[in-house]
């Protein structure tokens, strides 16, 4: 519409980079691989110790590929193509862990996890296993249950109805909040986690950033009635 007005906020990153780790291994398969060239050159310009791997299913369907050869830390890349047999071993690339060592992937939803288990069995610790997702995965059989949104500055409380989300209970109360994907991806909808037990359903939060915080647009109260103490 012309002359709508569009509101912008400053970029968020919800897939940081540990810049204090001694050793970086990131595994990109397919388009998750986006991500990993950017962390590549800022690994390369804070002269951090770094590999980094790519898995595609042919060299026809991969891209990136040129790109990848012309930086100056082209020799830290390693190219695996499944139909030329050389699919990646995440279970060999990670092992001989090291304290401060940090892994970080994006990718298939099964490329991921494979990644994430070695990386899990290696002894990854939880904070040195990083992800992040660019489509929603196969979702659990959630069950959606009525509970309560209690905002602690505001003194309010807030019934979520099971057939609709935090998000959309708090906008029918008039208290805007904002939202992008409502899939639980980008952690636009972040809020403060006052008190509450929550079954998180986001692909976004460390399990460190739960305890302190949940996305309103997919998370709910663990059980029916639950009350959920908000920072809002
Ligand atoms: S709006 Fe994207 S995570 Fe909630």
């Amino acid at each position: 519409t012309e002359g709508r007005r569009v509101f912008i906020s400053k970029p968020i990153n919800h897939f940081p980079l540990d810049e204090t780790a001694t050793r970086t291994i990131l595994m990109g398969g397919g388009i998750g691989i986006t991500p990993m060239i950017a962390m590549a050159h800022r690994l390369d310009a804070i002269g951090a110790d770094f590999v980094l791997h790519y898995s595609v299913k042919s060299r026809a369907l991969a891209g990136y590929l040129d790109h990848l050869a012309q930086p100056p830390w082209s020799d830290r890349v390693t190219v695996h193509v499944s139909d030329e047999g050389t699919r990646a071993d995440p279970a060999r690339i990670l092992s001989g862990y090291r304290d401060g060592w940090h892994v970080y992937t994006c990718g298939p939803d099964r490329f991921m996890k494979a990644v994430l288990d070695a990386a899990e069995k290696h002894g990854f610790p939880d904070q040195a296993r990083h992800l992040e997702y660019f489509s929603v995965p196969d979702l659990p059989e959630y069950q959606n249950h009525p509970f309560t949104l209690r905002l602690a500055r505001s003194d309010r409380d807030i019934p979520v109805a099971a057939d609709e989300s935090a998000t959309d209970a708090l906008a029918r109360n008039g208290i805007a909040v904002d939202v992008k994907c409502s899939d639980g991806l980008c952690g636009v909808c972040k809020c403060g986690l006052v008190s509450g037990a929550i079954e998180h359903r986001d692909f976004v939060l460390s399990n460190a950033q739960r305890a302190t915080s949940l996305i309103l647009c997919q998370s709910r109260a663990a059980r029916p009635g639950g009350i959920v103490e908000i920072d809002l």
